[in-house]
């Protein structure tokens, strides 16, 4: 969580700066700051938006270097001093963050006693008075900074500027990310792509460890031990259209409607007509490792999390592999056995999440076979893991998960086919999934077409509290994301259960005024889920049916019908109406759609 933005060049730093920071505010919006140099530093900063920020940055803020911060709060309140960037006491040092001091107590007590005053109650603060230190016994600032990183414990991805020597940032990454952006002599730093893609499509990823200098005519990178380090430059595919709007009230609804195209570009090149198989270089294993595997097991946090259910189910149907799924946050911290004959997959659609990264890390260090399903080309989790599937999803700008989780799943059926047809699964059956996955895309455009009519049931369910969600086997997982969509956006309360766990206590809550979303796809389950719904109206409950058919009045207030595939893929269809459902209900509560409140969309903090 947390953005950071440098710049360097012959350009007024501050617009660029502050553009960087709109396009990086997904990460946290809770407060923003920005500091120029120009014969000393000149800072603004204010608890709020980017947007609150820019009204207060007067005309003449000029300086051709700087940084700027937009936060996710860990280590005190959103407030204006609490804002980065954070200075030292004799001003000089300028300090942005994101991530976690995790000494900060221990050093901040040291610097106190030394007599150092502090402004505000962050965990960064503390990097400013040492660097500060530091750079008076140092000839320059790249050594004050490596030198003052030997004593932090704790993740980061920093950006510090010095008012004595103008004209430079040095950068430095362990565990937040960096990318370095060249332009035509200036150079960007930023904790993603986004902030500067306008600019340049050149980058540099940092590794952990690595610092850089960056001046207006180039940069150079080195590691800790102050070794060199070598770097080599990539082009991003996304050009600064792919992080707007696009004509759409909001991002949400933006990515929501893109769906037949991300899910085409998740499959593109990837499926075989001839053997009706999917072609996965990218996992690095050949057909005697892939059907080596033993236990396949999914990790995610979020969502991220409940499409690895979905992808679990599609792994035991296909490949007939025993799969599941737990949160990578959970998993990392109960000591797991690591198995040598299971495949773990771990899914991210930021490749940050700090706990799926922390958990990875596990796994490789005792020798587990990990891959990633990831949509962040060159993220942390994607550099961590053995091989993978890219989602090539394009940037997820809104902080709730849509086009990843869908094309996440996608890439679980492919992953399904790929095991299963190395295994038993007959190309009848490989046939039958290859031509389910075509006719994904035209079906999610017939769902999207229903959206009128989906935005007049969120009006009508969303002044209810509180909504269950319920669906058997292949539905629970979507009833797992409908429910969660529906809270992060909407802040309406919803819980979401196996429609089969329902009779043993929950079934309790149902009444006038819970009513239940009801996941009930036409499959061998479809009569259980019938009864179900017979059970929650006979208790007075509302019923908004999503499934494949009319089950007459009796059953159900209202249906979604979505068109019907092949049984293993019906997840990724039966998604889509509940995503529409969560975004209308917060339209039409009036909330804060692309930025939900107390949320950031990359978690990089335990
Ligand atoms: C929900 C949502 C979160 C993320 C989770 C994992 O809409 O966005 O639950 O799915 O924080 O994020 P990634 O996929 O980036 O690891």
């Amino acid at each position: 969580m947390c953005g950071i933005v440098a710049y360097v060049g012959p350009r007024d730093a501050a617009p660029i700066l502050l553009e960087g920071m709109q396009r990086l505010e997904y990460r946290g919006y809770d407060s923003a700051g920005v500091v120029v140099s120009n014969r000393g530093l000149k800072i603004r900063k204010v608890k709020g938006r980017v947007a609150d920020l820019a009204k207060v940055v007067p005309a003449r803020f000029k300086g051709t270097v700087g940084l700027g911060h937009t936060r996710w709060a860990t280590h005190g309140v959103p407030s204006d001093v609490n804002a980065h960037p954070h200075l030292s006491a004799d001003e000089r040092i300028a300090v942005v963050h994101n991530g976690i001091i995790e000494n900060a107590g221990e050093l901040r007590a040291k610097l106190e006693a030394d007599g150092v005053e502090f402004a505000s109650e962050t965990d960064t603060e503390v990097l400013a008075h040492l660097i500060a230190k530091a750079a008076d016994e140092n000839d320059t600032l790249e050594e004050a900074v490596r030198k003052t990183l030997k004593s932090v414990v704790g993740t980061y991805g920093i950006a510090v500027i010095d008012a004595e020597r103008p004209g430079e940032v040095v950068v430095a990454r362990n565990g937040s990310p960096i990318v370095l952006g060249i332009g035509e002599k200036e150079m960007f730093a930023a904790s993603d792509v986004a902030a500067m893609v306008r600019y340049t499509r050149q980058v540099v990823h940092l590794e952990d460890g690595e610092l850089a200098v960056l001046k207006a005519d180039g940069f150079h990178t080195f590691a800790s031990d102050a070794r060199e380090t070598a770097k080599e430059p990539l082009t991003v595919d996304w050009d600064a259209g792919h992080y707007d709007t696009g004509g759409y009230e909001h991002y949400l609804l933006k990515e929501i409607s893109e769906q037949p195209e991300t899910i085409t570009r998740t499959m593109s090149g990837r499926l075989d007509e001839r053997f009706h198989v999917a072609h996965l270089g990218g996992l690095n294993m050949d057909a005697r490792e892939t059907r080596s595997f033993r236990r396949v097991k999914i990790i995610g946090c979020g969502s991220a999390y409940y499409s690895g259910q979905i992808g679990a189910q599609l792994i035991e149907e296909l490949a007939r592999i025993p799969s599941d799924a737990e949160p990578a946050s959970e998993f990392r911290y109960r000591n797991p056995v690591v198995d040598p004959d299971t495949l773990y997959v771990a899914i991210s659609q930021s490749g940050e999440t700090y706990d799926t990264l922390a958990a990875v890390q596990e796994l490789k260090r005792k020798g587990g076979r990990v891959i990633g399903i990831v949509n962040a080309v060159g993220s942390a989790i994607a550099r961590e893991v053995d091989g993978g599937i890219y989602l090539h999803a394009g940037p997820e700008v809104s902080v709730a998960s849509t086009k990843a989780f869908t094309s996440t799943s996608l890439a679980f059926a492919l992953l399904a086919l790929h095991l299963g047809r190395v295994r038993d699964l007959s190309p009848a059956d490989g046939r039958r999934i290859v031509e389910g996955l075509r006719r994904l895309p035209g079906q999610i455009e017939e769902i999207l077409a229903q959206g009128d009519k989906i935005a007049e049931l969120a009006q009508k369910y969303a002044k209810h509290p509180s909504m269950m969600f319920v669906g058997r086997v292949r539905g629970y997982p979507v009833a797992r994301e409908g429910a969660q969509k529906l809270k992060e956006i909407s802040y309406v309360h919803a819980e979401a259960y196996p429609a089969s766990e329902l009779k043993h206590g929950p079934l309790a809550l149902i009444g006038p005024d819970m009513p239940t979303v009801a996941i009930v796809p036409d499959d061998e389950l479809l009569d259980k889920n019938l009864t179900t719904l017979g059970e929650i109206r006979a208790r007075g409950g509302q019923v908004l049916m999503v499934g494949h058919r009319e089950p007459g009045a009796k059953l159900a207030d209202d249906v979604i019908v979505v068109p019907k595939n092949e049984i293993e893929l019906d997840p990724i269809l039966l998604t889509i109406p509940l995503q529409l459902l969560a975004y209308y209900a917060a339209v039409a509560l009036g909330r804060d759609v692309d930025k939900p409140r107390n949320l950031a969309k990359s978690v990089t903090v335990e």
